[in-house]
């Protein structure tokens, strides 16, 4: 399944799935290394993280929590930078150190808002854990701790992703074909 398409939409495949996988456990391992002993929440914003936040935090070998969000700035394939939805805040997170999982870095914009909310409530530690980051699209200035994929700033859907809502099912990450 190297082609697919999606709705009205072409597709090739850009990471496979043992890539998607091998680079989790990698960062996985760099988190049980850098956060054992801390008491740490995981803290996915929905929906495209699920299967990313389902699959790492498998991998998470210290005592730990986690959590969801859900806060969207994106309408089908472009990004419009403004915040719709936040649904979810009823975690007291006061004195931990919290771990952001996102499925995609863009512009930031998702991200700023998350993290001033974080900051409102006290988080004791910030650390950012992103599957794909897009470093030409990024405008913010906060630094990510954990990057699994840089990549161009092409549209990408599967694992998690979505192509107005379809494609999350699929297990590679393919990016639009012009
Ligand atoms: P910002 O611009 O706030 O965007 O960093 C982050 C959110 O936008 C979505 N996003 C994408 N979704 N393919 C997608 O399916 C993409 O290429 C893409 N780029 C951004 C995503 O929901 C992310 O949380
Ligand atoms: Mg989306």
């Amino acid at each position: 399944m190297n082609e697919i398409t999606v709705l009205d939409r072409e597709f090739s495949v850009y990471i496979t799935e043992d890539e998607i996988q091998s680079r989790i456990t990698a960062l996985a391992e760099k988190i049980n290394e850098d956060m054992n002993g801390k008491d740490v929440l995981f803290f996915g914003v929905l929906n495209g993280v699920f299967l990313f936040a389902a699959d790492i935090f498998r991998q998470i070998n210290f005592e730990c929590q986690v959590s969801f969000i859900k806060l969207a700035s994106y309408d089908g394939s472009s990004s419009t930078g403004k915040i719709k939805e936040l649904i979810g805040w009823n975690e007291d997170i006061t004195d931990k150190t919290v771990v952001v999982l996102e499925d995609i870095v863009d512009t930031g914009t998702t991200l700023e808002r998350v993290i001033a909310e974080l900051k409102l409530r006290k988080a004791a530690d910030i650390k950012i854990c992103t599957l794909l980051f897009k470093p030409e699209a990024y405008t913010k200035d906060i630094p990510i701790d954990y990057i699994g994929f840089e990549i161009p700033n092409n549209f990408v859907v599967g694992y998690g992703l979505d192509y107005y809502g379809y494609g999350r099912n699929l297990r590679a990450i393919y990016k639009l074909t012009k």
